[in-house]
């Protein structure tokens, strides 16, 4: 309990870490990116102080979208603007390459789409997120529900267990796949591979298009991390 409890803190502090970043694109007219997840509630909620700063924002779930209209924040379609300076959102994992997986919370397609429109991608997540090598958390692949039994056994060659994730349907009406077991130690060549096969929509590796910026939440303060070589 006491750990849970320090956990949310953690969260907390770099949800308001993450507020204090976006600060420049307040009033600016421009749309800001915003993930899905425990961490990126705890974002909005701390957003919703400024909401009357922020023009709008896009919201990587439907989730997210209803959160951030409870506050007052606009949402708007994807295809409504051009650009996104800033995309916030948690992670399960990340690596020392800023690599991330993604997903957890089933919205990693549209998490996807709306990361790589966004110039810098924020990830804030507690000190429990940060490993050497990512594959302790499941994989998620969201899959076409037909080409459920075939991807099961595509990704099973991969040495790790495929779990459908029961009773789940994603915002896209998909299915998701959780592969158990992994050792990630080549995040990209993988991520490429698993994209290229039929029936994958989204693989929850954040490779090719990793964080920028890692707000990282320790017991002794809030860590703010740039990607190697960025
Ligand atoms: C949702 C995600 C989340 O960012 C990820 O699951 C982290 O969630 P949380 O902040 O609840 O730990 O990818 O699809």
């Amino acid at each position: 309990m006491t750990d849970k409890l320090s956990q949310d803190e953690l969260k907390r502090a770099v949800a308001r870490a993450a507020v204090q970043h976006i600060t420049p694109c307040l009033g600016t007219g421009a749309a800001l990116g915003v993930g899905t997840g425990s961490t990126a509630d705890l974002f909005i909620d701390e957003l919703a102080a400024h909401r009357d700063a922020i023009a709008a924002a896009v919201a990587s779930s439907e989730r997210s979208a209803k959160r951030l209209r409870t506050h007052g924040i606009r949402v708007v379609d994807l295809n409504e603007v051009e650009s996104i300076p800033v995309y916030v959102d948690g992670a399960d994992e990340i690596d020392p390459t800023f690599a991330m997986i993604k997903g957890g919370g089933g919205a990693l397609t549209r998490e996807k789409i709306v990361a790589a429109v966004a110039t810098t991608f924020v990830c804030i997540a507690d000190a429990s997120k940060k490993v050497d090598v990512l594959g302790r958390f499941p994989l998620p692949v969201e899959v076409i529900p037909m080409a459920r039994n075939f991807l099961w056994r595509e990704l099973a060659k991969l040495g790790g267990e495929p779990r459908l994730r029961e009773g789940f349907r994603t915002d896209n009406g998909n299915e998701i796949l959780d592969v158990h077991g992994l050792q990630i130690s080549d995040p990209r060549t993988l991520e490429a591979y698993l994209n290229q096969i039929p029936g994958v929509v989204t693989v929850g590796l954040f490779a090719a298009r990793g964080a920028d910026v890692l707000l990282l939440g320790t017991p002794d303060g809030v860590q703010e991390l740039r990607r190697p070589g960025c």
